[in-house]
């Protein structure tokens, strides 16, 4: 056994604890604003906007800027360390913009991810190298969560057993420096939807991860109520030929939960991976609903379910700005009524084209 004396104090725990808490206050989810500069440069791409400093302030300036009706829907933005230091035209830093919503600052802390050596492509994640430092900077600069994402993959062959233990050790020994920083992590181990597997395959990779996910958690002494869960939900591969209901995703996806996520984890939010805006509301929507018990809060943290229509709309032009901002307010709205089971579809079960891009990395 280790030392007996616990690593956090209660007062540090409190604010831990709080701070999840608000961030998943009922009806609020997580923006997802931390794609790296190199992600940065496929999204802009897409919409035929070149990737340089200025086009991707003015980008982050349109989701922002939204109005107070995003004030309820929203509890945390997380920035790319670039955008934590950037401003809006008129010159009021976007770290306060988001915080006079009564909005939370994150900050990605991860620097990507590098090969396994001896594996079938699988990875590890970098960026604890002089991260206590760098958290107790970014805290001083209004951060009071952070982000680490780790990546694993579904094939015949994976993911290995080095891959899941050393992931869930890169995550536990990140939230571990982040606590000690009076930082909630939010814990990413995403499980990518590349493959034709089925959901049942699916299913069964969660539970290992996240079992190992829980196991280096406790190992590493970290205070599970000042933490968030950001897994992927449980869907098929985007190969797979067989189609699945909102209702099966959600029972696949909670039953995989509850197997191996403490009730004392404060919340859950899923990323979208790659489904459409309206596939992920829907199913998220979906696992409010389940009819089994759920013990934590279960939201979003999305970033391009949030954000693809208001890039499609942008598309770099000054006079589209005000119709982007109104499409991430609309998603953000829909997702708001989602993460309490509260949405309903317009179109029925319409899930719009998928924004699936192999191997993505963020
Ligand atoms: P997506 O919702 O686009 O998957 O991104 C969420 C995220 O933050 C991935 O790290």
């Amino acid at each position: 056994m280790t030392l007996q004396f616990p690593a956090l104090s209660e007062a540090q725990k409190k604010e831990l604890h709080e701070t999840a808490q608000r961030i998943v206050a009922p009806g609020k989810g997580i923006l997802a604003a931390d794609e790296s500069v190199g992600s940065m440069a496929k999204r802009l791409a897409q919409v035929g906007v070149e990737n340089t400093e200025e086009n991707r302030r003015q980008y982050r300036q349109i989701l922002f800027s939204a109005d107070d009706r995003i004030n309820s829907c929203i509890g945390g933005v997380i920035f790319f360390h670039e955008t934590l230091y950037q401003h809006t035209d008129s010159g009021v830093p976007f770290v306060k913009l988001i915080r006079d919503k009564g909005i939370l600052v994150g900050i990605k802390v991860d620097k990507g991810v590098v090969p396994l050596a001896g594996t079938y492509g699988e990875t590890t994640t970098q960026g604890l190298d002089g991260l206590s430092e760098r958290c107790a900077q970014y805290k001083k600069d209004g951060a009071v969560f952070a982000k680490c994402r780790c990546v694993l993959k579904i094939s015949d062959t994976n993911p290995s057993k080095l891959a899941i233990t050393e992931n869930a050790n890169v995550l536990a020994r990140y939230s571990s420096i982040c606590q000690q920083n009076g930082i909630v992590p939010i814990i990413e181990p995403e499980i990518m939807p590349d493959g034709d597997h089925d959901l049942k395959r699916g299913q069964y990779v969660t539970e290992k991860v996240l079992a190992a996910v829980y196991k280096a958690m406790s190992d590493h002494h970290v205070y599970l109520e000042g933490t968030l869960l950001k897994p992927n939900m449980v869907t098929q591969g985007h190969a797979c030929p067989t189609k699945y209901s909102p209702e099966d995703v959600a029972m696949a996806t909670i039953t995989a939960l509850r197997r191996t996520v403490p009730p004392a984890v404060t919340g859950v939010t899923f990323l979208s991976g790659g489904q459409s805006e309206e596939e992920a509301s829907l199913h998220l929507n979906a696992i409010n609903n389940c009819p089994l018990a759920k013990p934590w809060t279960l939201s979003f943290s999305f970033g391009r379910a949030l954000q693809a229509s208001a890039l499609r709309a942008w598309r770099g032009h000054k006079e589209n700005e005000k119709a982007a901002t109104e499409q991430f307010i609309k998603r953000a709205e829909v997702n708001s009524l989602a993460c309490q089971g509260k949405y309903q579809s317009a179109d029925g079960y319409e899930t719009g084209q998928r924004i699936y891009g192999s191997s993505y990395t963020y």
